[in-house]
């Protein structure tokens, strides 16, 4: 529940009801942390309480220190559940040693809103992940109630490749198999336990130069929805009710929809120009800000108000891939302000407006698409590795065309020639344990990643994946389609190789 900020309002005794009809100034973030140079998390917890907006954080794991740095802050938490526990959390049993595990320590003194499980599972797949999703949400709601803990919701987040293609929000409907199998029981469960159906809109993936304004909160001449006669002005808004369309047509129009996450790098590569700068990630973010406060809503939804967790909170100097991963931050490390999101307290603004650089001229080598469809995930060739969607994902930023192509990025060593691969950010954990499994089952030596190996720390999927993905590429021939690994890999000239652990180039 949002802290209330207006003194004047605040009699004891109504507080709680009317910071739910008080929810001025208030946004939530995700806090990422695939870096080595953040703040102690008390610090984090301690910042955004005193000097921003932020109210809410969403984080991908149950990390046990942010929990306890957010305890008695006011600052509700969301935690996700990894992927790869989904199997296992469909048996009551392990969903309660979780819950005593994850949850139980740190409840209520931190305020944990909501238990995600798993992240993005529809899109990323492996399969049997996306057929347990259901019975796992369903089982961790039934061992809250069994452990006896209150308050807690259940809920999990989506790509936006849940959509059949479309061009406009009255012509798409969720993705056939998912919809009746998948999606419909999902929703009755949401409908039942009043938790929102979460959505992870992201019209920067729909950025191209033509539509610029339109992802970008910016004027421009909309898109026009002829069955509905709705004139579209920004892609947020059409990606909104596209999702509450295709709820609808499942007949479930009824169940929230909260946003959890959405975003905008303030810098990229050359070929990622001229869509990632700070003056489009300001306009973006602070019109989004914006834009909640003021509770509008979409088209199809006025006045309806859908928690949104901004991505993220901080650059992450740690993510794999092009520069644009490592900067979709609303602060750097030390705090400060990558540009003025209006998430600072009033008298905390770091800059205004006006000091926002131009954007740059667009490059002619820009290779985004022309036609970008708003809700439209590109299709892509048949991966080899994964049986996922045939629909590439909304989510995935990185463009077709190959950095090699284009101008060096600053930071690759001109002389080498070498590439490594590696996974893109935003892949998720499940599917980077489907690669990780897929790599190793091939051949390739994977002894350096387990336990006494020289790669074996940092024990995360992520870092084993991304040693199994390289060395799978390296071996197979160095095509970039060995890096493809269903869109979750990408082609990096800087080398991944840290202290004992190298990567074969
Ligand atoms: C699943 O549960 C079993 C037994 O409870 C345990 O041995 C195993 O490690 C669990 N798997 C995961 C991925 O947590
Ligand atoms: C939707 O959200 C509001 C505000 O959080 C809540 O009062 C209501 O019960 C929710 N409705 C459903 C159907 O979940
Ligand atoms: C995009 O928006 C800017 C103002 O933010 C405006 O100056 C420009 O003309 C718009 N471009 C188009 C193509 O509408
Ligand atoms: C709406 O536009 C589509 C093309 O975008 C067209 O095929 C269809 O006939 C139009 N429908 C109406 C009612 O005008």
């Amino acid at each position: 529940m949002a802290v209330p900020y207006c003194p004047i309002m605040l009699a004891a005794a109504t507080l709680i009801l009317l910071a739910a009809v008080t929810t001025v100034h208030s946004i939530g973030v995700n806090y990422g942390t695939l870096a080595d140079n953040l703040p102690p998390p008390a610090q984090v917890a301690q910042f955004l309480k005193e000097k921003t907006i932020i109210d809410r954080i969403k984080i991908f794991d149950a990390n046990p220190d942010i929990l306890r740095a957010f305890a008695n802050t006011g600052i509700p938490v969301t935690v996700t559940v990894p992927n790869g526990e989904i199997p296992n959390l469909t048996d009551v049993h392990n969903a309660r040693r979780w819950i005593v595990a994850n949850i139980k320590p740190f409840y209520p003194q931190t305020q944990i809103q909501y238990i995600l499980v798993g992240n993005e599972i529809l899109h990323w797949g492996p399969q049997n992940l996306r057929d347990d999703l259901v019975a796992a949400m369903r089982t961790i709601f039934k061992a809250l109630k069994l452990e006896n803990v209150e308050g807690i919701q259940v809920s999990t987040a989506h790509s936006l490749a849940i959509l059949e293609p479309a061009d406009t929000p009255s012509t798409t409907k969720f993705r056939a198999g998912w919809d009746v199998g998948i999606l419909a029981p999902m929703l009755e469960f949401h409908r039942i336990v009043k938790s929102p159906f979460m959505v992870n809109p992201y019209p920067y993936f729909g950025y191209n130069e033509a539509k610029a304004n339109f992802t970008l909160f910016q004027p421009n001449k909309g898109v026009f929805d002829n069955e509905t006669k709705i004139l579209y002005n920004n892609m947020f808004d059409m990606q909104l009710d596209s999702v509450y369309i295709s709820m609808k047509k499942l007949g479930f129009g009824d169940v929230n929809i909260s946003v959890g996450e959405t975003g905008w790098a303030s810098q990229g590569e050359t070929f990622e120009q001229p869509k990632c700068s700070v003056a489009n990630a300001a306009s973006y973010n602070g019109a989004l800000v914006k834009k909640y406060e003021s509770g509008s809503g979409t088209p199809l939804m006025p006045g309806r108000k859908f928690e949104t967790y901004i991505f993220a909170l901080f650059n992450e100097n740690q993510k794999p891939g092009s520069i644009a991963e490592r900067n979709f931050g609303l602060f750097y490390p030390n705090l400060s302000p990558v540009y003025d999101a209006g998430v600072m307290r009033t008298g905390a603004n770091p800059a205004t407006n006006p000091s926002i650089p131009t954007q740059p001229a667009a490059p002619a080598t820009n290779p985004t698409p022309t036609v970008a469809p708003a809700v439209k995930p590109t299709p892509t060739v048949a991966p080899a590795t994964k049986p996922t969607p045939t629909v590439e994902p909304t989510t995935k930023p990185t463009p077709t065309a190959e950095p090699a192509t284009k101008p060096t990025p600053t930071a690759a060593p001109a002389t080498s020639g070498k590439k490594w691969c590696l996974p893109k950010s935003d892949a998720s954990d499940a599917a980077l344990q489907a690669n990780l499994d897929y790599a190793c089952g091939q051949g390739i030596d994977c002894k350096p990643i387990q336990p006494g190996g020289a790669c074996f720390t940092p024990n995360t999927v992520r870092s084993h994946a991304s040693f199994a993905m390289n060395s799978y590429y390296q071996t197979q021939g160095r095509n970039d389609f060995n890096c493809d690994f269903s869109g979750t890999g990408s082609i990096t000239t800087i080398d991944p190789s840290n202290g004992g652990c190298t990567y074969v180039s």
